[in-house]
């Protein structure tokens, strides 16, 4: 079964989607992460953001990998083409650029084909923005995680404070960066940020984390017993 989980930037679609996986055992799929690791490989490789048909080749011939850790469930490296970017996609150059590439169709075409296959295989919790929109509409559970913007941006800067204690941070130019890029997602021509028709939303601006996975995690019960059922038939 697929649980899907799209947001904008900050909704907590992270935490949440690993957690949930954690708790039912399923795999996890970060499709941010893949539309990141092709905006360093293009930025590495001197290729222009808008350069769509170069951009296209190298989502589909480069292979993205997601590296385990020996003991954890989750994965905890991300590889493009043999090269460790982990700590490179997170960057602000990167959350700069990643929506140019985001928005283009040979680009989403390749990483959408990428991301099926990916999943197909297991049960598997899929973040990101178009999942039950496009990549997985017939998804058992579409979750459309939603939060103000402010404690999105607040979210967001606590999370780079934990990457990278000693790193200096502009918090207005974060606040208004994230902003920038939802704007830049949700007004896009091609499979653009919105909730499926079928999503369950969920407001978390005053949501505690746990009260988040617990009514996921009820959902999917459900959702589970009605995928069964539907295999019995
Ligand atoms: O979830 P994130 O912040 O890591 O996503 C990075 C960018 O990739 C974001 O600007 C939107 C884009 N994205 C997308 O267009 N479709 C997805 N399924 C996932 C992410």
């Amino acid at each position: 079964m697929i649980i899907a989980i799209d947001g904008p930037a900050g909704s907590g679609k992270s935490t949440v989607a690993r957690m949930v996986a954690t708790h039912l055992e399923f795999y996890y799929l970060d499709t941010g992460a893949m539309y990141r690791a092709l905006t360093v490989a293009a930025a590495s490789r001197g290729i222009a953001l808008e350069d769509e048909a170069a951009l296209a080749e190298l989502a589909r011939t480069l292979p993205i990998e997601f590296g385990y850790t020996t003991g954890e469930a989750l994965p905890s490296q991300v590889v493009i083409d043999g090269e460790d970017v982990t700590r490179a996609i997170r960057l602000p150059e990167t959350d700069a650029g990643v929506s140019v590439v985001a928005r283009q169709p040979g680009v989403r075409a390749a990483l959408v084909a990428q991301q099926r296959a990916l999943a197909a295989q297991h049960d598997t919790v899929v973040e990101g923005r178009d999942i039950g929109t496009v990549v997985f509409p017939d998804a058992g559970l579409k979750v459309f995680l939603t939060a103000d913007p402010k404690v999105r941006a607040f979210r967001r800067i606590q999370q780079n404070e934990e990457r990278d204690p000693a790193g200096e941070q502009d918090r207005r130019g974060a606040y208004e960066a994230l902003i920038a890029r939802d704007e830049a997602d949700s007004s896009r021509q091609h499979s653009p940020l919105k909730a499926a028709g079928d999503a369950r939303t969920l407001d978390t601006t005053d949501l505690a984390l746990d009260e988040v996975i617990d009514r996921i995690l009820a959902w999917a019960r459900v959702a589970r017993l009605h995928h069964q059922e539907g295999a019995l038939q």
